[in-house]
């Protein structure tokens, strides 16, 4: 299962990446926000530099359009998808939506179908030819539903046909939710920072190799 990192901050992904493990980045207009300097003249100038800097450390970084028709949504993908190689259109799963993808398909510029809640929008997305969806568990789980469940459902789905869209997991709250993803088989995990400094600790580890040194440390005489 590939690892993307949640989040619109470059010293974030930078760190991360370091550890080897990194496949991507995804940004929402939230996560943008979360990082805006008061005062930026121009926000979109500031979004495109983020994301360039993000391209030179990820393969993969999904920039999300913020028009909500399918015009205004094509104008601003292709925008983006002119920035860099690496960059991925996050396109909102609403029809308007679904017709930009289909557009952005015929141009080979890849997309990322956003706030998926179902497994029938899961494949009206995949059939207008998404690279990527993103269904939100934790948000489903936050509601008292079980966000893995429609994992599960939407791999059983894609496991009768030949979808080549890649499930991504996303709005991902705790370690578990990525391990429970990679059990069922999905493609790609987004992992808030937090989680994912999570990721790497046990405390077995740390007590092991606290014994180990101080072993030794009597082999060598300290
Ligand atoms: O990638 C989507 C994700 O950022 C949404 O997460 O925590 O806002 O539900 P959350």
């Amino acid at each position: 299962m590939k690892l993307f990192l949640d989040t619109a901050n470059v010293a974030q992904v930078a760190e991360i990446a370091a550890w080897g493990v990194l496949d991507g980045v995804t940004t929402n207009p939230s996560l943008v926000a979360k990082e805006a300097k008061d005062g930026t003249k121009n926000p979109l100038d500031a979004f495109k530099k983020t994301v360039l800097e993000m391209c030179k450390l990820v393969p993969c970084v999904s920039a999300q359009v913020t028009a909500t028709d399918t015009e205004g949504m094509k104008k601003q993908g292709l925008e983006y998808a002119r920035w860099h190689k690496n960059v991925v259109v996050k396109v909102p799963m609403t029809v308007e939506g679904l017709k930009a993808v289909k557009f952005f398909a015929s141009k080979k510029i890849k997309t990322n179908v956003t706030l998926v809640f179902s497994a029938a929008q899961a494949m009206l997305a995949a059939k207008a030819g998404a690279t990527i969806i993103s269904p939100f568990i934790g948000r489903l789980d936050d509601q008292g539903e079980d966000g893995m469940s429609l994992i599960a459902e939407i791999m059983e789905i894609w496991q009768q046909y030949n979808f080549k869209t890649e499930v991504l997991v996303a709005s991902t709250r705790h370690p578990r939710h990525i391990v429970d993803a990679a059990r069922i088989g999905a493609h790609i995990c987004t992992i808030p920072y937090d989680v994912f400094r999570k990721l790497p600790g046990h405390a077995l580890t740390d007590n092991g190799l606290r014994k180990f040194q101080s072993d030794w440390g009597k082999v060598i005489g300290q």
